[in-house]
């Protein structure tokens, strides 16, 4: 760790209170004067550090930026997030946890930007990811996983974001199928999970689960402020991204780990906002509409067409009808 970065853990430990220089240089092992250039140099990447004679330093309340330090404090997890980078931009955190997880970057690694100038979403669409606004994480996973059973990860991770958003700030979040964290009828988040197979053993080597939730946002461009909202919007409050994350990450690592009993789905069929909706289908090109009458055991979507025909669907794009 560097020595600015070993002053930010400090600073990040004790925020909104004071700390002496002399504390923060006695316990990162460095001089007071080192310690000042730390802090120079914090302040010029825009943490909000104030320096009072005789009292130290202060890293404010207010303060969200998102670095390794600010997301550890909230963390209880085993291996989800134990290994995280930050960056300050990025063109997309799924495509660098992408290239992480090629060279072998272990179970649970996080990568989170402050902005992605490239931000992807389902697809092929790109995600809306302003400086700061957001929380855009990709986290690498490697469970033992069958083939069948990985098409479940992106459930799992919708159900674990929703329960993360609720418990944090109390929203009611519903999810829409298949990945979609909605609060009411606008749009706080999209995941994006990608994987590869190993083809010789016929299982899974690893996924990328992306999550872009809108936090502090204000507004949005035009083209999707009819669909978009954020935390902020929803609640009136600047929740600190960083617990946020923390809690993402903490209730990822819980559901992961019912995967195979599958007994997230109870969670992720009553969070449901498509359940009794009539539904207008996007698959291939090709538009129907169909009234939705459930999800199956294995997170499929239940559709009844006009003609009596039942389905389960695997992939589509949804819109209710009203
Ligand atoms: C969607 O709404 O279609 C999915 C959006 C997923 C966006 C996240 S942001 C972090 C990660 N990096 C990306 O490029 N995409 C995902």
């Amino acid at each position: 760790m560097s020595l600015k970065d070993k002053v930010l853990a400090v600073l990040e430990e004790n925020k909104g209170k004071n700390v002496s220089g002399n504390d923060i240089a006695r316990s990162v092992g460095m001089t007071r004067s080192a310690v000042w250039k730390a802090v120079k140099q914090l302040r010029s990447e825009g943490y909000s550090i104030c320096a009072v004679t005789n009292k130290g330093y202060c890293l404010s309340e207010e303060s969200d930026f998102l670095n390794e330090h600010s997301v550890f404090k909230n963390l209880n997890t085993k291996e989800i997030g134990r290994k995280i980078d930050v960056f300050k931009t990025i063109d997309s955190t799924n495509s660098f946890a992408k290239s992480l997880a090629q060279l072998g970057a272990v179970h649970g690694t996080t990568v989170i930007s402050e902005v992605q100038t490239q931000g992807r979403g389902r697809m092929g669409r790109s995600f809306y990811s302003p400086v700061g606004m957001g929380i855009y994480m990709s986290v690498i996973l490697r469970p033992k996983l069958s083939v069948e059973h990985s098409l479940l990860i992106t459930s799992c991770a919708a159900v674990a974001v929703a329960e993360a958003i609720e418990k944090i700030t109390g929203l009611d979040c519903k999810i829409k199928w298949v990945n979609d964290i909605y609060a009411g009828d606008k749009k706080l988040c999209g995941i994006l999970t990608e994987a590869a197979i190993n083809v010789e053993q016929g299982g899974l080597e690893y996924a990328i689960v992306g999550i872009g939730l809108n936090v502090q946002n204000t507004s949005f461009p035009k083209n999707v402020s009819d669909i978009a909202t954020s935390l902020y919007l929803e609640t009136g409050e600047n929740v600190p991204r960083s617990v946020i994350a923390a809690e993402i990450l903490n209730c990822l690592e819980t559901r992961l780990d019912t995967i195979l009993d599958k007994s997230f789905v109870d969670e992720y069929r009553s969070r449901s906002n498509l359940i009794g909706k009539r539904i207008e289908i996007t698959h291939n090109d090709t538009v129907t509409q169909a009234e939705c009458i459930g999800i199956d055991e294995i997170c499929r979507l239940l559709v009844r067409y006009d003609d009596g025909e039942e389905k389960s669907l695997m992939s589509g794009t949804i819109r209710i009808v009203e």
